[in-house]
């Protein structure tokens, strides 16, 4: 007998289907004013097609129920390394819903959108800026977008300087696996730089690689192990020395912006992901922004469009201009543009005091969870830590065969969404934990807190984890085949 509870429990999780009841219908049609016109080719209409038939409110429920199966940055705390799962002010999205901004169209002369263009050329103005560099081009539409039209305008520059045995790009083996896709994609060969044992990029090694086929360094500053790399100003230089570019994952530029900005410790181009940094609700692959932006030595070579102004204050006009050795365009028309006017908000809103509190807090915040779970599991590189901290567990798999899956897994019973696991590649068991500038630190010490029960859990009851989650929907999936082979066809059970 299934327990009143245990329906409840199914109905709940019921597919659209599985709610049909024939003749039901969740439309009430209009009388028809215009004039019928027949049906296509009755070859390609299916008449066997299994329709879900349901009422207006169940249809409503199911979507709604769905939702809430869904972890999103609105419901819970998200503390996804690397990713930036920042709140995003719900000022921007009202901004970019405004109709001179939702509502117009790239083809529209420039004439009409003037308001559009400038916003496109402040942002561009206000990031370059931040950066210490000197051009923007908002066309790329995602970090790794952003990556692959930096590498193709440094391709571009060697290219016609003649140097075409600068086929090296050095990437430390601690990058995300976007850097190494985005060089070769522009052409080039790429070397994995190692890490030395404080995290730092290993001197010895970068001084031997620098060599006349070096086309450039790929760097994330700080590193995607969350530590600020205090050989920084001397590797850019054995870049330049070299004749390399320095190329600048900006992904983390979360824990220094404000404070330090690229251009100013060598750097000739890097791209900055608009939705981590500067807010735009992400994840689940999208939408993103990720605009890059040059130095003198690339600025020439800038994707199009780039926003330019005429004229001065009382007499001034927008374009879209084109820089004189463009690589081309990353995409159509001028990148996402409501990214690029949500993170225009953003900076708006928090002008040039609040910018630096960003990095601050979210730097304060990953420091206070190293020191209060330090001793509970491992940490590699026992240092002050940037805006992010992985911690290992490997010291739960030696004594209790617990990993961070399974650490991550539990997590979620907590209502907390797993962190960044088994990345960087060179941490064992590695957890990426973000806890961004936006927590309080009340949730902060409920994670705390969960953290320690877990560690503690794993020493009483390993299975405990291996069998987590407990509380979704689904459990434990073959993740790799839920991405690589979707099953998202309903079909009758027969
Ligand atoms: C360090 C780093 N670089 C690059 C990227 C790529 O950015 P996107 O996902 O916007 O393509 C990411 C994304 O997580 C990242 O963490």
């Amino acid at each position: 007998m299934t327990s009143l509870l245990e329906k409840f429990e199914l109905n709940r999780r019921q597919l659209l289907m599985e709610r049909s009841s024939p003749g039901r219908i969740g439309t009430t049609l209009l009388p028809l004013d215009v004039p019928e016109s027949e049906l296509p080719d009755s070859a390609i209409l299916r008449e066997e097609l299994e329709m879900p038939e349901v009422s207006e409110g169940d249809l409503v429920r199911y979507f709604s129920q769905i939702s809430q199966f869904n972890f999103s940055i609105d419901h819970n705390f998200y503390p996804l390394g690397s990713c930036t799962m920042k709140y995003n002010p719900k000022l921007n999205d009202e901004v970019a819903s405004l109709p001179g901004l939702a509502q117009i169209h790239p083809l529209q002369p420039e004439s009409t959108v003037q308001g559009a263009i400038k916003l496109l050329w402040e942002l561009q103005d206000r990031l370059a800026e931040i950066t210490g560099l000197v051009g923007v081009s908002l066309a790329p539409m995602a970090g790794a977008d952003g990556e692959l039209a930096g590498m193709l305008m440094t391709r571009a520059y060697h290219l016609e300087r003649g140097d075409t045995q600068r086929k090296k790009v050095l990437i430390p083996d601690s990058a995300h696996g976007t850097n190494p896709a985005s060089a070769a994609m522009a052409g080039f060969d790429v070397v994995s730089l190692p890490s030395d044992a404080d995290g730092n990029t290993d001197l010895n090694a970068m001084r031997a690689a620098a060599d006349d086929e070096l086309a450039a360094l790929m760097i994330t500053l700080p590193s995607t192990l969350g530590l600020f790399d205090t050989n920084i100003l001397e590797v850019t230089q054995i870049v330049r020395d070299a004749g390399g570019i320095v190329y600048g994952d900006g992904a983390n530029l979360n824990a220094i912006v404000g404070r330090v900005r690229l251009g100013d410790l060598g750097f000739d181009v890097i791209h900055s992901n608009l939705h981590k940094t500067f807010t735009q609700p992400h994840g689940g692959g999208g939408p993103g922004s990720g605009p890059v932006i040059a130095g003198e030595r690339l600025v020439d070579y800038l994707p199009l469009p780039i926003a330019t102004r005429t004229g001065s204050d009382n007499n001034e006009y927008f374009s879209l201009g084109t820089p004189p050795k463009t690589i081309g365009r990353m995409g159509a028309f001028h990148g996402n543009f409501g990214a690029l006017v949500r993170a225009y908000a953003y900076i708006s809103t928090l002008g040039k005091e609040g910018i630096p509190k960003i990095s601050e807090d979210s730097v304060i915040n990953a420091n206070y969870i190293l020191s209060q779970l330090k001793g509970y599991y491992d940490l590699p590189y026992d240092r002050t830590c940037m805006h992010e901290v992985v911690f290992s567990a490997r010291n739960l798999k030696r004594d209790h065969g617990v990993s961070a899956l399974d650490v991550s897994k539990r997590l979620i019973d907590y209502g907390i969404h797993p962190p960044t696991m088994y990345f960087p590649l060179i941490v064992e068991e590695a957890l990426m934990i973000e806890p961004t500038e936006t927590e309080s630190k009340e949730t902060l010490d409920y994670f705390i807190e969960v953290m320690k029960t877990i560690a503690q859990e794993a020493a009483d009851d390993p299975d405990l984890l291996h069998n987590a989650p407990h509380n979704t929907p689904n459990t434990r999936v073959d993740e790799a085949r839920a991405a690589r082979r979707p099953n998202l066809r309903w079909r009758r059970e027969s």
